[in-house]
């Protein structure tokens, strides 16, 4: 079977990386001459708007799939006319929009921030007038690894936000004093069959995704669940998917979902039975699902701007490195590193030991 990737970053890699003991091939369409996945398939090289190629890429696959949800809807909408499309172009429309994503939330009973559809300043103005302050105001679409948004904290930082953030359709929301922020990993197969992961705890650092570590029976587990479950249904979405929470007040504030394999999900290529990128491929293939049982105790580690010295990592017990052979650059995630073990002591150890790594790098 021939997988079509929309996207040839680190997650198409992984996917690759995944699929190919069970015997898919894989080919990715995306305009970096570059594209790190390229060494695990084919590249079509060529914008996401560039109908030529994207027919190429249509006749050549079995069904195609995304690495990221920032594509075109015209695209997803013409790729599915020749092709079938996981997770259909509906789900793509809502997940790539702050405003549509939390409007869903709010729909199917999911608490969420406050917040307020921003199309000028004026708009902003009386949004900050009902939210109040602190207030985070995001780009509806395109945003990423906290690009796209701003902190607003006092009056002077409402003056002129909107042009700030480009004269683009905003989302605001009400800051979120959380005690942690964790993820629920899900997926869900053709026939409606849903499995999770363990909730994961997730710690940043200016907006990038540094930690993930996988729980063992967090409390707010069946919680998370059956939110998460909400929205796949009423989305009848195929493949992974990664919801973000804000833990406030021993309850769960919905953030964000994304319509892919997750950065918080890495941990799950050792640190699970099967991957989040294993049955990912599964579910969109048709194929029955895998067991998303955990290994022990598991985290992950980020390598951003530089990944440390390969023998230094792998010297660790249990660490588990994956280096995703991208050119090295100031904030750009070139690598992560999953850690396991028998007791969670064990782990801090691991975890410190890899981030004086990073220290060092
Ligand atoms: N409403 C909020 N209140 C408090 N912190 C927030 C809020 N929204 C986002 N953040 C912080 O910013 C991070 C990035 O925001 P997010 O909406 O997840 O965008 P991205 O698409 O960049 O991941 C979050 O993980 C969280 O730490
Ligand atoms: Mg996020």
């Amino acid at each position: 079977m021939k997988i079509g990737v929309i996207g040839g970053g680190q997650l198409g890699r992984m996917l690759a990386l995944a699929g190919t003991p069970l015997g898919m091939n894989f080919a990715f369409l995306d305009p970096a001459p570059d594209a790190c996945a390229q060494a695990l398939g084919e590249h079509i090289r060529a914008d996401y708007g560039d109908l030529d190629h994207l027919r190429q890429l249509a006749d050549e696959v079995d069904l195609v799939t995304f690495e990221f949800e920032s594509v075109p809807a015209e695209t997803v909408a013409f790729l599915s006319q020749f092709v079938p499309v996981y997770p259909s172009a509906e789900a793509l429309r809502i997940a790539r929009d702050r405003w549509f994503e939390k409007s869903l939330f709010k729909d199917l009973g999911i608490p969420t921030p406050d917040f307020a559809d921003i199309q000028s300043q004026a708009d902003l103005d009386a949004a900050v007038a009902s939210i109040g302050l602190p207030a985070v105001m995001k780009t509806r679409t395109l945003g990423y690894d906290g690009k796209g948004q701003k902190v607003l904290r006092k009056a002077a930082d409402v003056t002129g936000a909107f042009a700030e953030l480009g004269s683009v359709p905003c989302i605001l929301e009400g800051f979120v004093p959380f005690s942690g922020e964790v993820s629920l990993i899900a997926v869900r197969a053709r026939d409606g069959e849903t499995r999770f992961y363990p909730l994961v705890h997730n710690t940043h650092v200016n907006g990038v995704l540094n930690l993930s570590i996988a729980s063992t029976q967090h409390p707010l587990q069946k919680l998370a669940e059956d939110y998460v479950g909400r929205v796949l249904k009423a989305l009848d979405y195929v493949g992974v998917l990664a919801f973000e929470f804000f833990e406030v007040d021993g309850g769960l504030k919905a953030n964000e979902i994304a319509p892919r394999v997750h950065n918080s999900g890495h941990w799950t290529i050792e640190g699970a039975e099967c991957s989040q990128f294993e049955n990912h491929l599964r579910a969109v293939a048709g194929l029955p699902l895998g067991s998303t049982r955990k290994i022990g105790e598991s985290a992950m580690l980020n390598f951003i701007g530089e990944v440390p010295a390969v023998e230094k990592v792998v010297a660790i017990d249990d660490c588990h490195l994956h280096h995703y052979g991208k050119a090295f650059k100031a904030g750009r995630k070139v690598g992560h590193a999953t850690l396991r073990s028998v007791d969670r002591a064990t782990l801090d150890r691991q975890i410190t030991a890899v981030e004086s790594l990073i220290d060092q790098a």
